[in-house]
Order: structure tokens, then C-alpha cells, then sequence
């Protein structure tokens, strides 16, 4: 692997976008961290097992992204928000579809179907929820004053 390779992180918080709430940003810089951890751990199975590594880093970003949906569910919830079924309801699908795919992994331990899974669909999603759904909840949150849960 170049040096240039070694650098590269599978996701950079400068691609994400902003949003208007310093405690759901800092969340989100967390979790791409989280996320980058897991492509390193699939990277190193690539050369290798790191079965063991991978199932550490699957545990680090579930609890992670749970705090973070739980998180962005109660300020809402504080802050009267109009479209929290919404909001909520997407999390709830999300949080059920990354389950179903740790089963799936544990089960056929397929690491190329894992990397498809959080590097095309996972990614994709985040990318567009925060762009959209995180991005009008930031704004409501940080008007009424609500600035973490
Ligand atoms: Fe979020
Ligand atoms: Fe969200």
C-alpha cells in the first residue's frame, strides 16, 4: 500500500455536512471516527484475519450510533419538534437495518457483504440525512434553545 493510500480515511468530516447545533456536529465527527476505525479493521482483515477487530469496532459503532439516534430522539422530543415521528421513524429503520446486517455478518462472516453495506448504503444514508433531516432539526433545536439531550 503507497503512502498516499495509508492516509486515505473512508470518510472525511469535511464531506459531511454541517450542521446548526455544536452537539449533533461534535456527534457526528464521533462517528465518522467510529466509522473510519471499522474501515481500517476491514481494511486489516483483507490482509488477514481481523475477525476479532471487526466484531470490536461492529460493538463501538452500534453503542454509537444508538447514543446518537437516543440523543437526537430526546432533544427533539425536549424541543417540541413537529416532524419527530418522522425523524424518529427513520432512525428506528436504520438502527434495525444496521442490526439485521451485524446478525448477517456474525452468521455468514462476509466481510465484502459488510463493506458493501456501511461504505455504499450506510454512507449514502448518513450523507442525506444530514443534509436534510439533521439539518432542519439542528436549526429548530439551537432556536429553541435545546443544545443536548
Ligand atoms: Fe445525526
Ligand atoms: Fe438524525
Amino acid at each position: 500500500m503507497s503512502d498516499e493510500e495509508d492516509d486515505m480515511s473512508v470518510i472525511a468530516m469535511e464531506d459531511v455536512p454541517r450542521v446548526a447545533h455544536a452537539h449533533m456536529q461534535a456527534v457526528h465527527a464521533s462517528e465518522v471516527e467510529v466509522l473510519d476505525a471499522l474501515g481500517e479493521a476491514i481494511d486489516a482483515h483483507r490482509a488477514g484475519d481481523a475477525t476479532a477487530t471487526i466484531d470490536a469496532a461492529l460493538g463501538v459503532l452500534l453503542e454509537h450510533v444508538e447514543a446518537h439516534f437516543e440523543g437526537e430522539n430526546r432533544m427533539m422530543e425536549a424541543a417540541g419538534f413537529p416532524a419527530l415521528p418522522v425523524h424518529v421513524g427513520e432512525h428506528r429503520r436504520v438502527l434495525a437495518r444496521l442490526q439485521e446486517v451485524l446478525a448477517d455478518w456474525r452468521s455468514t462472516r462476509d466481510v465484502s457483504a459488510l463493506a458493501n453495506y456501511f461504505f455504499d448504503e450506510h454512507m449514502d444514508w448518513m450523507m442525506q440525512h444530514i443534509s436534510t433531516m439533521d439539518f432542519v432539526t439542528a436549526q429548530f433545536l439551537s432556536m429553541r434553545g435545546v443544545t443536548a439531550p
